[in-house]
């Protein structure tokens, strides 16, 4: 039986934790060739090891995507290895929480900007070019549900994930006659692993967030991973431009 990507050359950023790492093994379940991204070398390489034990197709590539120069090789690495690039998932994404808006320091802003929004405009700038060249492929942007709502602890986040899909919003209405198809998720409070240990810590923080989301519990990495691989598929050959919750409910409310 044939998987859902089969033979696909996906590039997953920020593939060796939480919810990349479960996008890289679902992608390689279903068939793909699978690049996965990050900075850290030692987990990397240990997912992309277990994806090929597991009968799996996985390559480990160290890049920071908030540097150009690292993106555009990344890139470049996969289309050597793979031959061409028919699906990226931009997923990588860090920064530190910003609190307040008056006490926040240009630093944090900028930090949350470069690792979340610039980070994503680089791989789309990169993975684009391939793809226009070649007449076709699919981008994924993980957004947020604060992308598409207020978030008040934390508006340089917000801010910067409503960037992620005014981007993909407008990069797809470019590329749509190309063959490209550019969608964003917008997960809700996902139980991976830095929020777990974040709310393990601050348990009346955890049901402060579980009263957004109406189904009462944090999502599984893979509930957003399986969802990632379906868009990334030809079985969404319709959708592009889309900002697409997978929250529980949250944005329901
Ligand atoms: N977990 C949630 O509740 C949640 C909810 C909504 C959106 N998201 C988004 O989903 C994405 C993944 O979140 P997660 O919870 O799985 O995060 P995570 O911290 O568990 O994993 C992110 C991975 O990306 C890597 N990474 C971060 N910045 C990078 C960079 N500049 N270059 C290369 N690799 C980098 C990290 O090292 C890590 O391996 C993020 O964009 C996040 O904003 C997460």
């Amino acid at each position: 039986m044939s998987g859902l990507v089969e033979g696909k050359a996906v590039l997953v950023t920020g593939g060796s934790l939480g919810i990349g790492e479960a996008a890289a093994r679902i992608f390689a379940r279903e068939g793909a060739r699978v690049a996965l991204a990050g900075r850290g070398r030692e987990r990397g390489e240990a997912v992309a090891a277990s994806i090929a034990a597991d009968g799996g197709e996985a390559i480990y590539i160290q890049a920071d995507v908030s540097h150009p120069e690292q993106v555009e090789a990344m890139v470049a690495r996969v289309v050597s290895e793979f031959g061409r690039l028919d699906c990226a998932f931009n997923n990588a994404g860090a920064g530190v929480p910003s609190g307040p808006l008056a006490e926040i320091d240009a630093a944090a802003w900028d930090a949350a900007i470069a690792g979340y929004l610039t980070s994503a405009f680089l791989c789309m700038k990169y993975e684009l070019r391939h793809m226009a060249a070649r007449g076709g492929g699919v981008i994924l942007n993980n957004a947020s549900v604060d992308g598409l709502r207020g978030f008040p602890q934390d508006p340089a986040y917000s801010a910067a994930k409503h960037g992620v899909i005014g981007l993909t919003r407008s990069a797809a209405l470019q590329y749509a006659r190309q063959g490209i198809r550019i969608n964003a998720l917008c997960p809700g409070w996902i139980g991976t692993p830095h929020v777990v240990e974040a709310f393990r810590q601050r348990p009346d923080a955890l049901a402060a967030a579980l009263l957004h989301q109406p189904i009462g519990r944090l999502g599984r990495p893979e509930e957003v991973a399986e969802l990632a691989v379906w868009l990334c598929s030809d079985k969404a050959s319709l959708m592009t431009g889309a900002a697409i919750p997978v929250d529980g409910g949250y944005t329901a409310v």
